[in-house]
C-alpha cells in the first residue's frame, strides 16, 4: 500500500514516485531545505576509505568546526553522524524524565525523540507559553518551516532560566543568531549541520557543540568511529573554504528572493522561510500539491496545517522554469477556488 503522498515527509521522492508512477530521475525534489549546490566534494586518497577514521582527523575537523562556528574552542565541538544523530543521543544522557518544552510548529523530530526517551513533552507557540516545571527547552533557530527567528540576545535570556537546545541546522544563512560562542558559560547545547547549506546532507556529518563535560559524555554515547573518515575529511575542507561559503550564502539569498517573486505572481502568499527554503499559504494547498506532484515536483505539505506548502530552493534556470510552468498550469477548479477566497 503506497504512504499517502500529502504526509510524506521532505525528500521522500522514492515514496512519491511510487504514488504519482513518475520515475524518481524524472522529479525536482523541492520538499526539502538542502541547498541545490552541494559543496564540490574532493577526491580523496584510497587510505581515506580503507583506514578507520583516526583521532587526527576528528581534532582537524574540531578545530576548524570551532572556527567556523565561533565555537569557544574544539573541546567545546563533537562531529556526529548528522544533527539527527544528536536530536536522538540528547534526551536519552540528559537526566532522568523531566519536562521538556518545545517551541512549535518545529521540526518534529525533536518532539518525537524527547517522548521516546521518556520525558514529557510541552508544544508551545511562545516563549511566554512555556510552564514553569520545564528545566529543558528546545529551539530551531531559525525554526524550520516558519523561519521564525530569536535573536542570539533573546536566546541566551532563555539559557538564564532553562537548559536551551538551539537546533541551528538553517544557521549558516543567518549566522549572526548563532548562540555557539556562549556553550561554555551557559546551560546551552548548538546542533549544527553540514546537510544544509553545503548541499551535504547524504554525508550525514553535524556537530554538537556544548561545555566540554557535556561533550565528553556525548562522545562516550556514541563511541568510536560514529563519523566516518570520508565526512571528517571533506568536513575539515568545506567548513575553511571561505569563498564558497560567502559565493553559496549571496546565491542562496538571490534564489530566495527569486522563488519569492514566482510564489507571490502565482497566488501563494509567502509567509516566512530562510534562505534555504520558503514557506507559502495556500486557499487549496492540497490541490496544489497534488498538481504540482503530478508535474514530478515534490514540495512539503504539513497535515496540521493544510494550507502550508513549503518550497525548498530550485537549483538552477530550468528548475526555475518548471515549476514556474507548473504553477501556471494550475487546473482551473484551483484557480476558481482561489478566486472565491480572494474576493
Ligand atoms: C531543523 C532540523 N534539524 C535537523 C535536521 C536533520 O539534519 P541532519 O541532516 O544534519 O541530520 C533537519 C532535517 O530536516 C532539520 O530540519
Amino acid at each position: 500500500m503506497p504512504a499517502d503522498p500529502w504526509r510524506l515527509h521532505g525528500g521522500a521522492i522514492a515514496a512519491a514516485a511510487h504514488s504519482f508512477g513518475i520515475p524518481v530521475s524524472d522529479w525536482l525534489d523541492l520538499s526539502t531545505g538542502i541547498s541545490p549546490h552541494s559543496y564540490p566534494v574532493p577526491p580523496l586518497p584510497l587510505q581515506t576509505w580503507h583506514c578507520l577514521p583516526d583521532a587526527g582527523a576528528t581534532a582537524r575537523l574540531q578545530a576548524v568546526a570551532a572556527s567556523y562556528y565561533g565555537a569557544p574552542g574544539p573541546t567545546c565541538v563533537l562531529p556526529v553522524a548528522g544533527t539527527q544523530a544528536a536530536i536522538q543521543w540528547l534526551p536519552r544522557i540528559l537526566g532522568p524524565a523531566q519536562d521538556v518544552a518545545i517551541l512549535a510548529p518545529t521540526y518534529a523530530e525533536h518532539a518525537r525523540a524527547w517522548a521516546a526517551a521518556g520525558h514529557r513533552v510541552h508544544t508551545v507557540a511562545r516563549v511566554e507559553d512555556i510552564p514553569s516545571a520545564c528545566r529543558t527547552l528546545v529551539i530551531v533557530n531559525p525554526n524550520n518551516p516558519d523561519g521564525r527567528v530569536l535573536t542570539a540576545a533573546q536566546v541566551l535570556a532563555l539559557a538564564e532560566r532553562h537548559c536551551v537546545v538551539v537546533d541551528e541546522a538553517f544557521a549558516d544563512v543567518m549566522p549572526e543568531v548563532s548562540v555557539a560562542g556562549h556553550c561554555d558559560r551557559a546551560p546551552l547545547i548548538v546542533l549544527r549541520s553540514i546537510g544544509k547549506f553545503f548541499g551535504l546532507a547524504g554525508l550525514r556529518l553535524g556537530f554538537v557543540i556544548a561545555a566540554p563535560a557535556l561533550i565528553a559524555q556525548l562522545a562516550e554515547a556514541q563511541g568510536p568511529w560514529a563519523v566516518s573518515g570520508p565526512a571528517l575529511a571533506i568536513g575539515s575542507e568545506a567548513l575553511v573554504d571561505a569563498g564558497w561559503i560567502a559565493a553559496a550564502r549571496a546565491s542562496l539569498a538571490r534564489a530566495a528572493h527569486r522563488l519569492d517573486a514566482l510564489l507571490a505572481a502565482a497566488g501563494l502568499t509567502v509567509i516566512g522561510g530562510t534562505d534555504l527554503f520558503r514557506l507559502a499559504t495556500d486557499a487549496d494547498a492540497r490541490g496544489l500539491f497534488d498538481h504540482l506532484a503530478r508535474n514530478g515536483i515534490l514540495v512539503r505539505p504539513f497535515t496540521d496545517q493544510p494550507q502550508w506548502l513549503r518550497f525548498g530552493l530550485p537549483g538552477d534556470d530550468a528548475a526555475f522554469a518548471r515549476l514556474e510552468a507548473a504553477l501556471r498550469s494550475r487546473p482551473a477548479v484551483t484557480l476558481g477556488l482561489l478566486r472565491a477566497v480572494d474576493t
